[in-house]
């Protein structure tokens, strides 16, 4: 099985986790099984016994047990004696373990399936997607790193040029932030004159885009009747991020024909990603289109 996998990917060892995966979905792979992992879940006595399931479930004892014994094998369920009785319960960390997997996987799986959408889009052309971004405490490089996996191009990350301590982030940084004030960044030109799409990335900051983003789009060269995405990342409240962006890009003649925001908990819940890449796609220039403008 390991000599199969492929090592350049960095979720390669998703492959030699396959078989233990697949474990985990026969263990679970019965509606039996499943039945009983969700009495276990809603219990809260935490003494469920072979006869409690048996009875809930309407099904004999022995059968209870058999069920048992797979889904312990598995370390899906852990059991406890209490004199003569024996209880059974949920291993949680083996459930959030296998949840984590499962994310990884369905993640690789949404990168693979925006790079095939990204394929049929463009017809194999060359990609030429300028992903520019700020990012304080890394979320925002995260999702653009997931972009430039996923859609190839240029990464550009735009740093202060006096950084940030915590203090000042919250106090001076907010308030450049509430008045719209761009921070003196690096580089301090950015050529996307060769983008046939721009991605602008930022944090939100007291509810409106972080002031280095401010200072990026400043710094844009060549991006006059260029297209561009915008996205924000924040913990709960995009505010006003998203408008204050399209407005500021308007300003330099770009135009945003994408837009999305991302939570934390969109974050972590990895669908607002894959619907990111998705307008990514959905916003890049049309074969027929760039052929007409070549001709
Ligand atoms: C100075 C400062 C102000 C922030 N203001 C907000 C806010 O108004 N609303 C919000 O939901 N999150 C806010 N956050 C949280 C960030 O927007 C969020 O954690 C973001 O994803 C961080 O991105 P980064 O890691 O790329 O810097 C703020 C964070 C900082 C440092």
């Amino acid at each position: 099985m390991g000599k199969q996998c492929d090592r350049r990917d960095e979720y390669a060892n998703l492959c030699e986790e396959a078989p233990d995966m697949a474990d985990m979905f026969k263990a679970m792979g019965d509606p039996t099984r499943l039945r009983i992992i969700c009495l276990l879940v809603t219990d809260t006595t935490g003494t469920l016994g072979v006869s409690d399931l048996a009875e809930k479930l309407g099904v004999t004892q022995p059968a209870v047990s058999q069920h048992l014994k797979t889904l312990k094998n598995e370390g899906i369920v852990s059991s406890r004696r209490e004199g003569l009785y024996m209880y059974y319960t949920l291993d949680r960390d083996r459930m959030v373990g296998f949840r984590d997997l499962f994310n990884r996987m369905f993640e690789t799986m949404m990168n693979k399936c925006a790079m095939d959408m990204i394929r049929t889009a463009t017809r194999q052309t060359t990609l030429n997607i300028f992903t520019v971004f700020y990012s304080y405490t890394g979320v925002t490089r995260e999702i653009a790193r997931k972009i430039q996996r996923s859609c190839g191009g240029e990464l550009i990350e735009v740093k202060t040029r006096r950084p940030y301590s915590t203090f000042t982030a919250y106090t001076h940084g907010v308030l450049r932030s509430r008045q719209e004030k761009p921070d003196p960044v690096f580089p301090e030109k950015i050529d996307v004159s060769d983008a046939d799409l721009i991605v602008i990335g930022t944090p939100v900051w007291a509810w409106k885009p972080a002031p280095a983003i401010y200072g990026a789009i400043g710094a844009l060269s060549g991006c006059e009747g260029k297209k561009a995405v915008i996205f924000t990342t924040s913990l709960k409240e995009p505010g006003e991020g998203l408008p204050i962006l399209r407005q500021k890009l308007a300003a330099r003649g770009v135009e945003v024909c994408g837009e999305v925001s991302l939570t934390k908990p969109e974050i972590e819940g990895m669908e607002k990603s894959a619907t990111l890449i998705a307008t990514i796609v959905s916003c890049y220039p049309q074969p027929e289109k760039k052929e007409k403008d070549l001709s």
